[in-house]
């Protein structure tokens, strides 16, 4: 099969194609005929060997979490799957023609949703749903303030607060203000001419995705008794943070996104029915995997980014 195979750490340029075999799965596993997979910061992190994980990562490498796909082979302990359904999910490995995964990390998808959103919203739906709903806990009327708005998670987080019937404050730059009032936010933010600080006060909850200054401008703007949960996780156990947090008593979360094939179900359910919305900014196809990269390495992508595998027409 095609695949796109890192055999060592760097820039966006190791992300070479290579012909290699099909994986072969356990009695536990489905075998995917992958038709897209979403790209996520986190793959450029491991790509570059800069994320913890990457110490414990042979290579050569498949890299790409978020998968949607066909069925194609199903272990024999895997009871609520059958070969040709249509599903997304997590992998380990998804910029590949095939592509194994657990029957537990994986649902399927909604007729009335296309491949790539339901590629795009694994990784990004999990960690905002996490951080708003389990993490920060927010309850009807709080105000929250999701930094990133217009991203990958925050667009998604957005959501997730207004369902919960929060008070939703976003950043994002200039060109974003109409995506951000689409997505419910109440009062948007232009980080870029206005100081967040001097509009989002009192607040129950931060969702950081920046770490650093913006973290701690953040902190300020807490109210004593709330939460700020911090995405990057390279800014985990920071000192100045951590003794800001202290002594304005808010505490401070540092996720890792938790594969929950209940949340995902969630995300299947509420997408199906239209209150759930996946922003696709742009499908790159597999030969473009290189200027994927370098688009999520930008840091400007509204909504999400994912690469086509397997062309639509043929399914
Ligand atoms: N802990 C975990 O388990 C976990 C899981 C997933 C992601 N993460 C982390 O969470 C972070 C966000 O991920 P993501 O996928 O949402 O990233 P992303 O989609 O690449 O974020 C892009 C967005 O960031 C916005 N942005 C750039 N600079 C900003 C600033 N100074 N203030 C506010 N917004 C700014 C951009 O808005 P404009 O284009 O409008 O400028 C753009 O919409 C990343 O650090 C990622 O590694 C952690």
């Amino acid at each position: 099969m095609k695949a796109i195979l890192i055999k060592k750490f760097g820039q966006p340029e190791e992300l070479q194609f290579s012909e290699i075999q099909k994986p072969i799965i356990n009695d536990d596993q489905v075998l995917i005929r992958v038709i897209a997979a979403g790209i996520n910061p986190v793959d450029a992190k491991i790509r570059s060997g800069l994320h913890r994980s990457c110490k414990d990562l042979q290579l050569p490498a498949i890299l790409g979490k978020d998968v949607s796909g066909i069925i194609e082979k199903v272990g024999s302990n895997v009871l609520d799957f059958k070969i040709g359904d249509e599903i997304f999910g997590l992998t380990n490995g998804s910029y590949a023609e095939y592509a194994i995964a657990s029957a537990e990390t994986i649902v399927k998808k909604p007729a009335n949703i296309s491949f790539y959103e339901v590629a795009a919203v694994s990784v990004a739906g999990l960690t905002a749903y996490q951080a708003i709903n389990d993490q920060l806990q927010i309850k009807e009327g709080q105000k929250v303030l999701i930094q990133s708005a217009a991203g990958g998670v925050g667009h998604l987080a957005t959501q997730f607060a207004k369902l919960a019937g929060a008070f939703v404050y976003g950043t994002s730059s200039a060109k974003n203000a109409d995506f951000l009032l689409e997505l419910g936010v109440d009062t948007s933010i232009n980080y870029k001419a206005e100081k967040f600080e001097e509009i989002a006060t009192g607040l129950d909850a931060v969702m950081d995705t920046m770490g650093g200054e913006i973290l701690y401008r953040a902190i300020n703007i807490v109210k004593p008794g709330g939460k700020v949960v911090c995405l990057p996780s390279s800014t985990k156990d920071d000192p100045i943070a951590l003794k800001m947090a202290k002594e304005r008593n808010v505490e401070l979360i540092w996720p890792m996104m938790q594969p929950q094939k209940k949340h995902l179900q969630l995300f299947a359910t509420l997408l199906e029915k239209g209150t759930l919305k996946v922003k696709v900014e742009k499908v790159f196809p597999l030969n473009e995997i290189v200027s994927a990269h370098e688009t999520i390495e930008s840091h400007s992508v509204s909504g999400k980014i994912v690469v086509g595998v397997s062309e639509p027409a043929k399914i």
